[in-house]
């Protein structure tokens, strides 16, 4: 009785933090979009929990230009967390680390979809990318680089 006690409870923290550290986050993309869906996989893997909304292309490029993607930084989805855009195949961790330092910024991108980055994952070899960080002004920098193969 006292160990079903026990395990009770630490089940119950236990499902109390993932629902702590679970980070919602909207996902605009267009109907049938495969990578966009491998994408919020990758997401959801990594404790977010994505929620999509389909879009006629038109409107969602409209979508990423108002709030404030580059064009040159344009990909398939855009995803909203926290106040920040997520633009294209951002890896999780990436995410992670914007929402802990919380930049004055716009958000993220990975401009086109790079074979290898997280939802573009299905080739056998990837290609060496960027993810940037979209300053207010509309200026870009790297914010981390992943290598090729
Ligand atoms: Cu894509
Ligand atoms: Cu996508």
């Amino acid at each position: 009785m006292k160990l079903f006690t026990l395990a009770t409870m630490l089940s119950l923290s236990l499902a109390a933090q993932a629902v702590a550290e679970a980070t919602p986050i909207d996902v605009k993309k267009t109907n049938g979009c495969g990578c966009c869906l491998a994408w919020m996989e990758h997401l959801e893997e990594n404790g977010f929990v994505p929620k999509g909304e389909d879009m006629f292309a038109g409107l969602l490029v409209r979508f990423k230009l108002d709030n404030g993607v580059p064009q040159r930084m344009v990909s398939c989805h855009t995803g909203l967390v926290e106040g920040y855009v997520i633009e294209g195949h951002v890896p999780a961790e990436d995410i992670r680390r914007l929402l802990s330092e919380r930049p004055d910024a716009v958000g993220l991108a990975v401009p086109d979809m790079p074979l290898g980055s997280p939802g573009m994952d299905q080739s056998r070899w990837r290609e060496a990318y960027d993810v940037f960080l979209i300053n207010n002004d509309g200026s870009t920098e790297v914010f981390s680089s992943y290598p090729g193969d």
